[in-house]
């Protein structure tokens, strides 16, 4: 490897994480504010030691081969890597990571605040302020649901989900969830969590709260069918990953009233989101601004960094997802 790494980053990240990485590499960062165009990125990837992610491109055997022999990494500036095929760079030796951790708390909350404004209307209520309408205020005007006391379903009970269910339980709500796996006692204990099997969940949840991965198991998990199983003063909240949802399937539900509301952070064809969607009042759409707060993109962009440097070293990056390329 030349003295100084040759690092690309296909998205601008934190100055403090480009400085960072300067100091010992040379970095080209792609500016393009709408990402980088595959075609391009085959041909700018060329000859890099480390390649820095966003959840917005594939990596795939087709650009591990683009990259060449001197890859090292390729660090993805996010929690989720289902943009990254594991199996491809552990076949072409090529380290992979991402940010846990770091980003935990900040998702919760976005979480929370999507719950939030889905239950009470905060949304529908500023459009409708702002529209400039006549009004004053009534006693059966723009009724949402209560969030305290109530039952909140928690879909997938890894880090994220355990942070959403310690918020839960600060106002005084009920808390289950669904795993593969039931958490050990201890976690389940701090969290007040109780584990149902998913129909159980879908059907007694108030709130449900999806923090799953997104596999070919959890595509589409919620459906027409699981809609039809919930309540009908239900809130869904997703800040995972789009595809988890059917969309069209959702916006269906929220227009026949099968259930009360939805707050989303992703969207399954993302950038795009699904026509019906946008035309309707009891939906909360934010684009995935999950972890987008100034301390925890610079915790991403800083353990992106710790992740490259390490992996330039020869050491073991502090999240890598790929132990067997060292196999
Ligand atoms: C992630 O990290 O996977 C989020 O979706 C983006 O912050």
């Amino acid at each position: 490897m030349s003295e100084r790494p040759n690092v690309l980053i296909t998205r601008p990240v934190m100055s403090e994480a480009e400085k960072a990485l300067r100091e010992r590499c040379d970095v080209t960062v792609h500016e393009n504010e709408f990402g980088i165009p595959r075609p391009e990125l085959l041909e700018v990837v060329a000859g890099r030691d480390a390649l820095i992610t966003m959840l917005t491109e594939k990596v795939d055997a087709e650009l591990l081969a683009a990259a060449g022999p001197q890859l090292k990494i390729v660090a993805n500036h996010a929690v989720g890597f289902d943009n990254i095929n594991l199996a491809d760079c552990t076949a072409a030796g090529v380290m992979a990571t991402n940010t846990p951790e770091v980003l935990t708390e900040t998702t919760a909350d976005t979480a929370f605040a999507l719950l939030m404004s889905a239950a009470r209307r905060v949304g529908e209520g500023e459009r409708f302020l702002r529209s400039r309408q006549k009004w004053i205020w009534g006693p059966l005007m723009m009724m949402g649901q209560d969030v305290h006391h109530k039952t909140i379903g928690i879909v997938g009970f890894g880090r994220i989900g355990q942070a959403v269910a310690r918020r839960a339980k600060g106002f005084g709500m009920k808390v289950v969830y669904h795993d593969a796996v039931q958490l050990p006692p201890e976690v389940e204990a701090e969290t007040g969590a109780e584990r149902r099997e998913m129909d159980v969940l879908l059907a007694e949840a108030d709130f449900i709260s999806i923090h799953v991965n997104l596999t070919e198991e959890t595509r589409h998990l919620f459906g027409a069918e699981a809609f039809g199983k919930m309540k009908p003063t239900a809130v869904l909240v997703n800040t995972s990953r789009g595809p988890v949802v059917d969309e069209q399937a959702l916006a269906d539900a929220l227009k026949a009233g099968e259930i009360f509301a939805a707050g989303l952070d992703v969207f399954e064809r993302e950038p795009d989101v699904t026509e019906d969607l946008l035309q309707l009042e009891n939906v909360v759409i934010i684009p995935h601004l999950g972890s987008a707060t100034v301390d925890t993109r610079l915790a991403m962009g800083m353990l992106t960094v710790e992740n490259v440097f390490a992996a330039i070293d020869g050491k073991l990056p502090p999240t890598l997802l790929n132990p067997d390329v060292f196999e």
